[in-house]
């Protein structure tokens, strides 16, 4: 499948997004539970002197978790290393790495429910204790001993907080998670990136491209980029709720935001396999897609959404996925009327439903 436009997970393409990346907390808008603990951790440690405690980071892709990790390190003057779960293959390259970190230094492990047992193992005494413990020898005549490490501050970052184990996630001192954006918070990302780059844009033109954003900052971005372009190439520049809808509609993108693949997925769902229940990675092999990108790309806002249910028995569509798509309802056609769009309006739903087991 071609990369989506939407995907929450598509890297950053140009240095556009160099400029627009947020370089203090006082610029996070919304995110009001992570911002709020982040500036009571930092004051406090800045005030003893000390450095951070450990925090971990977790939610949906494309709500700011990388991000936030370089605001914490910039406001508290320190440096920042950034590796990954997967990067970190054997313990002796974790032991290089924080052999390597200076007092106060933040280490960035993305994607941290991935790291192997062995490596994890090395990771416990030195989040705990700042030590680490190297075996010398073989056999009987093997021995351990204790190398003292700097004080220094792992943020950690996960989309699938389910799959981190306990003794690792007990090591955090703060856990902090990240929910998706409400539509005032991503307006202002809108506004604000229309500014950094100079475009014009209307208020209309603002909340045509919020409402699609999933209230997601990286597709909200995205899309301005896309509308962006639009509105150079078949406009004068500006963007206006005409032009955000049309450059939209050929993206294929829908009044809610879902794209060509969240539209298969519930299709697929509600016409295969007559609405479910059916277990995730049926319905990912019916559409040749990896169970991981439906779990950390389609669902969290299909749920959020509404339109899917997460049962013990599999997936489910929503009397509103069926309404969504125009599908007719196979239970009671009577009650086919509640006002969808105007419900969806506000932007903020219900909390994220946690992974599956
Ligand atoms: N609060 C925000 N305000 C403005 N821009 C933001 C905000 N949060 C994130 N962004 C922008 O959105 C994009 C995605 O953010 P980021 O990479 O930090 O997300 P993430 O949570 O780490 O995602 P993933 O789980 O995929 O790693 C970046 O371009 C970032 O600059
Ligand atoms: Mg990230």
């Amino acid at each position: 499948m071609d990369e989506r436009t939407l995907s929450p997970q598509a890297q950053p393409a140009d240095q556009l997004d160099a400029a627009l990346r947020i370089k203090r907390l006082s610029e996070l808008r919304g995110q009001d539970n992570v911002r709020h603990n982040l500036e009571i951790l930092i004051e406090a440690a800045r005030r003893r002197g000390d450095s951070l405690d450990h925090i971990l980071l977790y939610g949906p892709p494309g709500l700011g978790k990388t991000t936030i990790a370089h605001v914490v390190a910039n406001e508290m003057g320190v440096n920042l290393k950034v590796t990954a779960g997967p990067a970190i293959e054997r313990a002796g390259d974790l032991a290089a790495i924080l052999t390597n970190l200076r007092k106060g230094d933040i280490l960035f492990i993305d994607e941290i429910h991935r790291l192997g047992r062995a490596v994890e193992e090395i990771l416990y005494p030195a989040m705990e204790d700042f030590a680490l413990d190297i075996v010398i020898g073989k056999g009987p005549a093997a021995r351990s001993i204790r190398l003292k490490l700097p004080r220094f501050t792992v943020i950690g970052a996960t989309t699938r907080l389910a799959l981190m184990t306990a003794p690792l996630r007990a090591r955090f001192g703060a856990i902090l998670r990240f929910d998706f954006y409400d539509r005032e918070a991503i307006e202002y990302i809108i506004r604000r990136a229309a500014e950094l780059t100079a475009t014009p844009i209307t208020p209309e033109g603002v909340t045509a491209i919020a409402r699609r954003a999933r209230g997601t900052p990286r597709v909200a971005l995205r899309l301005f980029r896309r509308v962006r372009d639009y509105a150079l190439v078949r406009a004068d520049g500006a963007i206006t709720a005409d032009v955000a809808d049309a450059a939209l509609a050929l993206l294929a993108i829908d009044e809610l935001g879902l794209d060509t693949l969240d539209r298969m997925v519930l299709e697929t769902l509600i016409v295969k396999f007559g609405g479910g229940p059916v277990g995730l990675e049926t319905l990912a092999a019916a559409i040749s897609e990896e169970p991981d990108t439906l779990m950390d790309v389609v669902e969290p806002y299909l749920l959020q959404l509404g339109f899917l249910e997460r049962t013990p028995r599999g997936r489910l569509a929503t009397l509103r996925a069926y309404q969504h798509l125009g599908l007719p309802y196979p239970g009671a056609p009577e009650v086919l009327q509640p006002p969808l769009f105007a419900e969806m309006e506000n932007g903020q739903g219900q909390p994220i439903t946690p992974d599956e087991p």
